[in-house]
């Protein structure tokens, strides 16, 4: 069903990990969209469509921003430096791209016809916490720099709630899975990948929890999301997780999965202690969030993916690795 009054989407970041999932749903679901990228991790993707416009640029331009939201009904805001160490490569860049921009697009947006706008954030927003299930009322203690200006933004963009410009702030768990623009700097899908092509997974610690959302599941809230009543959604906050796991757990399912006992877990010892155990039941509760995609699932599916030969030298190709291919070109 589509939602009368939201008809044209622009998603920001559409090229990327999820936005490559995301946008040929929301064709799928009849929504005319617009995906503002700059393809840092390569064009072509996304596959032509009629009801597709890709836009080749940088979120920080205030004049494409202008011209192209002309027309949005509504925003899916996900393009970012999107995990700790990309961003802590240039935190300059990263806290222009991550929070200015934010800014800027929200400010636009609300300025334009837009009613509603979707900011991506992340459950890493909390934190290291002892807590059994983290909920969104919770302090926020974010550990890095990427996570203080996704808490930033998400201050920024939620004060622009108001009728009219609904506005929605979701943090989802890590995801996992295979997609078209492929990520192994993600835990589920790095360990797989590991175990694939070396037969041998290197844990870093193992204790700490980590949730883990399906590809699948995340984009389908997504779409989703243009879906529900103002009223259900506006000035709101949901955690988007499923499975929360130890990475030491994650490994295992990966042999288990793999079916292949010459698989090898080799563990070392970690500083990285980051862990917590988000708690999804508000969207469950308000929205009917309810994931059906396992981490086993997402196992299997890069492995299919793989056996196709879908991924050129998934180990060394900078593609797969925000922070490699970062590291290769000069965006500032
Ligand atoms: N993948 C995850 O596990 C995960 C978990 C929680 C939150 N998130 C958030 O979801 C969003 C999408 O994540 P992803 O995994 O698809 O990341 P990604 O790195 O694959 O995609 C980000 C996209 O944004 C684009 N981009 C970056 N800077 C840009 C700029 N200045 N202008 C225009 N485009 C730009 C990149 O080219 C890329 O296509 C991000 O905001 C991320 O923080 C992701």
């Amino acid at each position: 069903m589509i939602n009368n009054q939201i008809k044209n989407v622009l998603v920001t970041g559409g090229g990327g990990y999820v936005g490559s999932v995301l946008v040929p749903k929301l064709l799928k679901a009849n929504y005319r969209v617009k995906v503002i990228d700059l393809f840092i991790y390569g064009k072509d993707v996304l596959a032509k469509n009629k009801k597709l416009l890709q836009i080749e640029g940088d979120i920080r331009d205030r004049q494409l921003l202008t011209r192209e939201l002309k027309g949005a009904d509504s925003v899916i805001h996900l393009a970012a430096i999107s995990n700790d160490p990309t961003f802590d490569l240039n935190p300059h860049l990263g806290k222009s791209v991550n929070f200015e921009a934010s800014k800027l697009l929200a400010d636009l947006s609300l300025k334009s016809a837009v009613k509603r706008f979707i900011f991506i954030s992340t459950s890493s927003v909390y934190g290291i916490k002892k807590e059994k299930n983290v909920s969104e009322n919770l302090p926020l203690r974010p550990l890095t720099d990427y996570s203080k200006y996704k808490v930033l933004s998400e201050k920024y963009v939620h004060a622009k709630n108001r009728p009219g410009f609904t506005v929605l702030i979701l943090r989802p768990a890590t995801v996992c899975g295979y997609s078209p623009r492929m990520r192994f700097d993600l835990t589920v899908n790095l360990l797989t990948i590991q175990a694939l092509v070396n037969k041998k997974i290197s844990v870093f610690g193992g204790k700490q929890l980590r949730p883990n959302i399906h590809i699948e599941d995340i984009t389908d809230l997504y779409v989703n999301s243009l879906e529900y009543p103002d009223e259900a959604i506006g000035g709101k906050i949901f955690n988007a997780g499923y499975e929360n796991l130890p990475v030491g757990e994650v490994a295992r399912l990966v042999k288990k999965v793999l079916n292949d006992p010459q698989i090898e877990i080799a563990v070392s010892p970690t500083d990285d202690m980051r862990s917590y155990h988000i708690s999804s039941q508000k969207a469950a509760r308000e929205l009917g969030f309810s994931p059906k995609h396992t981490v086993e699932e997402a196992i299997l599916d890069i492995k299919k993916a793989y056996e196709k030969g879908l991924f050129i030298k998934p180990l060394e190709n900078g593609l797969y690795y925000n922070l490699k291919l970062m590291k290769k070109i000069k965006l500032k």
